[in-house]
């Protein structure tokens, strides 16, 4: 077997990048470890920014997203029972965000690739990455209970946190940065109707809370909890008990409550890989990086890895230019940086940090009061979540 780009992984970063140089004349293979219907039903990001969005219409992508995706003007920060509005379009110039599940993007990538060429194996085992510093690398894997190869031209990481992308770049050479945070997501998907059009960052006493959504039908909710949480300790009344008082909110908003589908805990986590280039090895999305959710960054940032490292593709296949694959990885972490610094900020103004005293705590709430409360404070949270262009260079 023979492709000009082997991708290892049918997450986001991977299929978007399929699609794209599909859209360029470039052929690829994706080899993932999953079932089709497993990687179909992984619930994970909701929230799009303006620039993926744009990204995914230009790549063909849009046509679903178009007609069910939810477009979001802005969310509400709630702290000591008052809810801030933070409006995107009069801060940013007319930008919003969009609802629609990863799984959706997913799904729709899917479709776009099997109508293609079919050159997504699913359930391929044991993938290695062999002669990533030649000018011959290849992948080996076993599919169907058979050993296989596949030479390419390139190799595209897109296989995520976990993945064997990252894992096979010589340990001197890694760059690694990272923190840890002493709590996690506990997450539910119920069948209840959006008790409102928007979402709620809620900063409480207990611990933070989310109140997002997927449809007209499903609400999604998050509360702050414990990174070794027990999910036998939280029985649906106690959920339901918790979301209610984290999210109560002086002008009557109350969750609606419905059959919860879905129960997991989520933990949290910064993590840079600064080598995403290794010869002939390129890392995409969270095979590089992972944030914490509360920016609502990670699908978006492996969209914004993947733009830069198609164009850079498309122009060594046409003339054999390296100079922007070369610049790819400087390229990609000016804006993964940016991301990184809205993450941790996002989740050090929203939680409760168990280490912290009186004194922390009173200066998180002065940070809630001016970000949300000036117009100053509430144009840098609705520049950034909204998403900084994708190719950002850095503010100077
Ligand atoms: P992944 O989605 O992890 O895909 C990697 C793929 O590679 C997987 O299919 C995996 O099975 C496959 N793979 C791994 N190892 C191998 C191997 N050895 N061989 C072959 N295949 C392999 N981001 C946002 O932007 N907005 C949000 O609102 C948001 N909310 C989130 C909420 C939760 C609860 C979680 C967990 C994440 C959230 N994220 C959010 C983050 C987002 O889901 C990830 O950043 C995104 O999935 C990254 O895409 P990826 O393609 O890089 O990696
Ligand atoms: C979600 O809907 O899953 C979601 C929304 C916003 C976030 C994180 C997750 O910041």
């Amino acid at each position: 077997m023979k492709t000009q780009v082997g991708i290892i992984g049918a997450g986001p970063a991977g299929l978007m990048l399929a699609q794209v140089l599909r859209q360029h004349g470039i052929d690829s293979v994706i080899l993932e470890q999953r079932s089709e219907d497993y990687v179909l039903s992984r619930i994970r990001a909701g929230v799009l920014e303006h620039p993926a969005v744009e990204f995914l219409h230009a790549m063909g992508a849009g046509e679903r997203l178009a007609k069910e995706g939810m477009p979001h003007e802005g969310i509400d920060m709630l702290f000591r029972g008052e809810k801030r509005r933070i409006d995107f379009p009069s801060l940013t110039g007319g930008k919003k965000v969009t609802v629609y599940g990863q799984q959706e993007v997913v799904k729709d990538l899917i479709r776009l690739k099997k109508e293609f060429d079919g050159q997504i194996l699913f359930e391929a085992e044991n993938v290695a990455i062999h002669g990533a510093e030649s000018d011959s690398p290849s992948l080996s894997f076993i599919y169907g209970g058979e050993q296989k190869t596949l030479a390419c031209d390139f190799i595209a990481g897109c296989d995520g946190f976990h993945g064997v992308a990252r894992q096979s770049i010589p340990e001197a050479k890694l760059k690694l940065f990272e923190k840890v945070y002493p709590f996690a997501w506990l997450g539910i998907l119920a069948d209840a109707a959006p008790a409102q059009d928007e979402l709620i960052y809620s900063r409480h006493d207990n611990g933070f809370a989310l109140f997002s959504m997927r449809s007209p039908e499903v609400t999604r909710l998050y509360l702050q909890c414990d990174p070794e949480e027990n999910l036998d300790e939280w029985p649906d009344s106690r959920v339901w008990d918790e979301l209610h008082r984290r999210l109560e909110a002086k002008d009557g908003f109350r969750v609606n409550e419905g059959r919860i589908t879905r129960k997991d805990v989520t933990p949290m986590r910064s993590f840079v890989c600064e080598t995403m280039r290794h010869g002939r090895l390129f890392l995409a999305g969270d095979a590089a990086h992972i944030v914490p959710p509360t920016g609502a960054k990670g699908l978006n940032l492996a969209a914004g890895d993947v733009k830069l490292l198609s164009d850079a593709l498309a122009v060594y296949f046409k003339s054999g230019d390296t100079t922007q694959l070369d610049g790819y990885e400087a390229l990609a972490l000016k804006r993964i940086w940016a991301a990184q610094r809205f993450s941790w900020f996002m989740t050090r103004l929203l939680h409760k940090d168990p280490g912290a005293n009186a004194f922390d705590e009173e200066v998180q709430f002065a940070d809630l009061d001016y970000f949300t409360g000036t117009e100053a404070g509430r144009r840098t949270i609705a520049e950034n979540y909204v998403g900084l262009p994708f190719g950002w260079t850095g503010a100077a």
